[in-house]
């Protein structure tokens, strides 16, 4: 039997009908509430808003808990594959052996660049941000392939979702190319999907970038760890712009530029820029979490705190430990990864973020990661966008094929002048 709730306003009641996830999650629909009683319900931040119902990722924020399609994000750790990870995401089960070999055959023949989308990047300045490039010519991708604008069954999104996989990470490397003056290095079909990235960032004309199983597999889980978080600020962005039944790649260049903000994906650029500042003898990691608690100050502990976790991100955990065996395997010491122990360590033994439950993020190992695979900083947004792709075009599916799925329009409660009439320049 459904449940119900009710909201007493001005003496009236009105039943509102309680929605039950597959996890026990309780929601209250209250779509029908305006047309009923004259209310909405005001949300800023969406802090208490479910904009859907999806089946995709689950979370449980005050347990540590992430699950994509219900399988528990740890157990992809044994040996990472992002391609099957993607599979998972995007169509809802494990790829057999058939659909991943036939999958993996498609990113490899669609991994080239059409070569007029080549000369886009010259005309951006060699110090254009990474992540502009990247959303402008995931944009463009739909210049270059207008059949897959209008996706009309699943194979035809099938075929969408492989192109964008696969050419996302070569325009990612060709930023990179760009931004140093390097000729472009074209893919390499005999690669799989993250040494073939590494190849086009790394290689040289007289020279192959040989990609080491330890790069490898360390690459591949950092990708998989970023690989969806249901609603987060990018993907809710992704259905957003989706919702008006925008392409594909329209929907996905509005994730990478949400994605961008220091307060999403960019927190993993802003945490290297932290541990540098203290490790050049700026501050103390003392003196940091000082000022993170100040006020006053507009200073955060980055890679600290989120919206859904109010206990240890699961895979902030799973990135610490694997920050010191990848150290380890490379035989590199790199000093962030001591200062960023001692800040977790401070943090986590004071009350300011015990009471306010602020416990270390992804961002927070991940840029030592890759850092020691020697990625340049510039590029971890675009490490995160290349990861978290899957996800988006997975929730800008099932959003798609929602039956009676609505563009999405919040409201509002306005605040400005009430009528007043309008006044000629003169007399201002
Ligand atoms: N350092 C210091 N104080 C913090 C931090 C932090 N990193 N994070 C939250 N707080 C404090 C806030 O000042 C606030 O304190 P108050 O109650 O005294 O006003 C309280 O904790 C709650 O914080 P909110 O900003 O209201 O939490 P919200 O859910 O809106 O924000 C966010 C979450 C954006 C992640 C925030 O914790 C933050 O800015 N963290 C640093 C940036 C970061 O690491 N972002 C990456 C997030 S993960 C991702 O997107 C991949």
């Amino acid at each position: 039997m459904n449940e119900t709730a009710s909201i007493t306003f001005a003496e009236q009641s009105y039943d509102i009908d309680v929605i039950k996830g597959s996890e026990g999650e309780l929601g209250l629909d209250i779509g029908q509430l305006r047309s009923k009683s004259g209310l909405i319900t005001l949300d800023p931040g969406y802090v208490n808003t479910g904009s859907c119902q999806s089946a995709i990722t689950f979370i449980d924020g005050e347990a540590g808990i992430l699950r994509y399609r219900g399988i528990p994000i740890e157990q992809f750790a044994q040996s990472p594959n992002f391609i099957e990870v993607a599979w998972l995401l995007i169509f809802g089960s494990l790829p057999t052996r058939h659909e991943y070999d036939d999958f993996v055959v498609d990113l490899r023949k669609h991994a080239n660049l059409d070569e007029g989308m080549k000369h886009h990047f010259e005309g951006f300045p060699r110090n254009a941000p990474p992540m502009a490039i990247l959303s402008a010519m995931i944009n463009a991708l739909s210049c270059f392939y207008p059949e897959l604008m209008k996706i009309e069954d699943p194979e035809s999104f099938r075929n969408a979702a492989a192109r964008l996989i696969s050419k996302v990470r070569t325009i990612a490397a060709y930023a990179f190319r760009h931004s140093m003056g390097l000729p472009f290095i074209y893919p390499d079909p005999t690669l799989r999907y993250v040494p073939n990235f590494m190849h086009m960032m790394f290689s040289q004309p007289y020279q192959q970038y040989e990609c080491s199983e330890t790069v490898n597999t360390a690459l591949s889980l950092l990708l998989i760890l970023h690989a969806d978080h249901e609603q987060n600020c990018s993907t809710s962005t992704v259905r957003m712009v989706g919702s008006s039944q925008a392409n594909l790649f329209a929907s996905c260049s509005a994730g990478v530029s949400a994605l961008w903000g220091p307060l999403h994906g960019g927190a993993n650029v802003a945490v290297i820029r932290m541990l540098e500042q203290i490790h050049e003898g700026n501050m103390t990691p003392e003196d940091y979490v000082k000022l993170a608690k100040d006020k006053n100050s507009d200073v955060r502990l980055m890679g600290f705190g989120h919206r859904v976790y109010k206990n240890f991100d699961p895979r902030a955990k799973i990135l610490s430990e694997q920050a010191q065996s990848i150290l380890r395997e490379m035989k590199l010491h790199d000093p962030l990864l001591d200062i960023a122990r001692k800040l977790e360590e401070i943090a986590l033994q004071d009350p300011y973020f015990v009471e306010r439950k602020l416990y270390p993020n992804v961002d927070f190992y991940s840029g030592i990661i890759l850092r020691a695979l020697g990625i340049p900083t510039d590029m971890f947004t675009v490490m995160f966008a290349i990861g978290r792709l899957p996800g988006w075009i997975a929730h800008w599916w099932e959003q798609h094929q929602t039956p009676g799925s609505r563009i999405s329009r919040p409201r509002q409660i306005y605040t400005g002048n009430t009528k007043m009439d309008y006044m000629p320049i003169e007399q201002r």
